[in-house]
């Protein structure tokens, strides 16, 4: 059980599956055992075209929508680009920025991050900021940096009012869709230093009340040990989160006392 004074938060990022019927269904069935998390905050991150229909299936029952991916401008002359206001219009909350797949598959820098993460927060969305290392970057021992640098990169010059509502997701690359996911004792190390950078970003208060998710191979059985961890604040799911059981046993091990 989770000790923390900071809300629990359990994000699905459902990728590039699925098809409308099939996420209509899985939304559908994330509301129906809601009931059993308890004060954990839920989040459904559909492919982009199934937001709507998403968003339909989850309306009014507490559980919130979330983007994948968004670009840094309001409106414009981007084809095939999706702003932050149309993402708004469509009831969501939550926007994915700088996962791991963005950064590798399609070159998104830290200062592209930091575009995107301006211009979520600027129309009020509240953007899920992805960071972690690759196993060679781990192997080498280089982890503590390499995370630093996303972190102050991606987060450089926001306000600490503004950066008091972003999430942050440590997502170890070497984890994701792997199966192997890092031990309490690494996530929360990284995720002490994280809370720590985000302490020089703002102020020790603010850094106190955001939430860091893990990310990389959460499921069922490992959702405990990391809920137990005094920064570990929630997950983001991959894999686990396509089957509403194993996402909602993983919320269920982040609901408190
Ligand atoms: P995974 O993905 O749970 O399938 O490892 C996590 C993520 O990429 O957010």
């Amino acid at each position: 059980m989770s000790r923390s004074p900071r809300s629990p938060l359990v994000a699905g990022n459902w990728k590039m599956n699925l098809d409308r019927a099939s996420a209509r269904h899985l939304a559908a069935a994330v509301v129906a055992g809601r009931g059993a998390v308890g004060t954990v905050e839920l989040v459904l991150c559909p492919p982009a075209v199934y937001l709507e229909t998403v968003g339909d299936a989850i309306a009014g029952s507490g559980v919130a929508l979330g983007a994948q991916n968004m670009a840094d401008k309001p409106a414009g002359a981007f084809t095939g680009e999706i702003a932050p206001p149309m993402l708004l219009d469509l009831g969501c909350r939550y926007v994915i920025l700088g996962h791991s797949e963005r950064r590798a598959l399609y070159g998104e820098t830290d200062a592209d991050v930091n575009a995107k993460t301006r211009a979520a927060l600027a129309p009020g969305l509240v953007p899920i900021v992805c960071v972690g290392e690759t196993l060679e970057e781990r192997e080498q021992g280089r982890t503590a940096d390499v995370v630093t640098t996303q972190v102050r990169g991606s987060l450089a010059g926001i306000p600490p009012a503004e950066l008091a509502r972003v999430v942050v997701a440590y997502e170890p690359v070497w984890a994701i869709g792997t199966g192997k996911v890092a031990t309490p004792a690494q996530a929360q190390e990284v995720h002490g230093l994280v809370r720590g950078l985000l302490g020089g970003l703002a102020d020790a208060s603010t850094a106190a009340g955001i939430r860091i998710l893990y990310g990389g191979s959460v499921k069922p059985d490992n959702a405990a040990a990391l809920a137990a961890q005094a920064d570990i604040d929630g997950a983001l799911v991959g894999g686990a989160s396509l089957k509403a059981d194993d996402f909602l046993a993983i919320a269920q091990a982040f609901a408190r006392d």
